[in-house]
């Protein structure tokens, strides 16, 4: 396999797009528009060009990596493509349509990926061409940097399937694990509610966001605190993977936090909106309560 097709050039999608660029592999990006692939090759330059005025990487080497991810118009080209990732917006009837659309054009043999943070793989292989040819294959933001890929198969999913990922997941020297077909997966399920609790104390008055995500970096030694997670992961997704898991088992600890759904409601999805648990217009995030 030597191509590989990215829908969605958001946060995941283009940190996945650029590991499979640095493994060799060529990139087919879509988005909604070609403008929104450009854009997300524009933020992999970016990065790597800090990359590069850090002496990490060689400059051959980053025009070598962009030269093979090529933004694309429409999904036509992901004929060409031996596996597509999808990687949009965490809505089940966007991703559905996304998979119509896709099985008029990709081939018979190739693999369809979902990026999904915690919707159903085998309710999603149902919409796809081919459900034995369909995986959940789920990355870690930020993708270049996190060792991470948990792989879940649907109840259709062939083991030639999961051959093929786990022989992408060694390329791009990632460790898999497996992870069965139940809400949120195995980290999902265990970090949200820890996000979910966080934003209940900052709701209820327990502490301010400043306090609760120093308490948790330093009192358990995590790398950022859950506030500060929260909105790096996007609270429209916390959202969906939270509603999902709600849904999915029905047990009340898993309801999302009202202050939470109150931000997204206001369109303040944490860092990619520039405002969430923070402000992010200035140089250093200011806490917004
Ligand atoms: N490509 C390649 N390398 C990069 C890079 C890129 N785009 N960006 C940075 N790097 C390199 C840097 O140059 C740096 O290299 P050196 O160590 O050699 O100097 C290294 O990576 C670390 O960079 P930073 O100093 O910026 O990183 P940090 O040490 O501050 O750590 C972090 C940043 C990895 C994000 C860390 O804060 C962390 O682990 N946070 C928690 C992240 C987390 O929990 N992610 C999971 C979210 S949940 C999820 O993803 C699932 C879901 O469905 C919601
Ligand atoms: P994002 O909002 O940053 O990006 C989503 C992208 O999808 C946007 O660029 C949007 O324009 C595009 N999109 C929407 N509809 C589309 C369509 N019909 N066709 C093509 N592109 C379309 O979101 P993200 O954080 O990158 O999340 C993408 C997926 O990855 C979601 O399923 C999410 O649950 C999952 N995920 C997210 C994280 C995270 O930490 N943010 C981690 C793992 C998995």
């Amino acid at each position: 396999m030597q191509n590989v097709g990215v829908i969605g050039a958001g946060l995941m999608g283009v940190g996945i797009a650029q590991v499979s660029a640095a493994a060799g592999y060529h990139v087919f990006l879509a988005d909604i528009d070609v403008a929104r692939a450009e854009r997300g090759k524009l933020s992999i330059a970016n990065g790597l060009g800090r990359l590069v005025e850090k002496q990490k990487m060689d400059q051959q080497q980053a025009e070598q990596l962009l030269g093979r991810i090529e933004p694309v118009a429409d999904f036509a080209p992901m004929v060409n493509a031996g596996l597509v990732i999808e990687a949009a917006t965490e809505r089940e009837d966007l991703k559905r349509g996304i998979f119509e659309a896709l099985g008029k054009v990709m081939g018979v043999e190739a693999v369809l990926a979902s990026n999904t943070s915690s919707i159903p793989i085998t309710r999603l292989a149902q919409a796809s061409h081919n459900p034995e040819r369909f995986i959940g294959v789920h990355f870690f933001n930020p993708v270049p940097l996190m060792g991470l890929i948990e792989v879940i198969r649907g109840l259709a999913t062939s083991d030639e399937t999961v051959k093929k990922i786990e022989t992408y997941a060694a390329a791009l020297g990632k460790q898999v694990v497996h992870a069965n077909d139940a809400p949120g997966f195995i980290v999902n399920r265990v970090l949200m509610p820890l996000l979910n609790e966080a934003i209940f104390a900052l709701g209820e008055g327990v502490a301010n966001v400043r306090d609760i995500d120093t308490a948790v970096k330093l009192g358990l030694n995590h790398p950022m605190g859950p506030l500060t997670l929260a909105d790096f992961v996007g609270l429209d997704t916390c959202l969906e993977v939270l509603r999902v898991l709600y849904n999915g088992t029905g047990d009340p600890k898993f309801r999302p936090a009202p202050l939470l759904v109150k931000y997204v409601d206001a369109g303040w999805y944490g860092r990619k909106t520039g405002k969430g648990f923070y402000d992010y217009s200035g140089d250093e995030p200011v806490p917004t309560r």
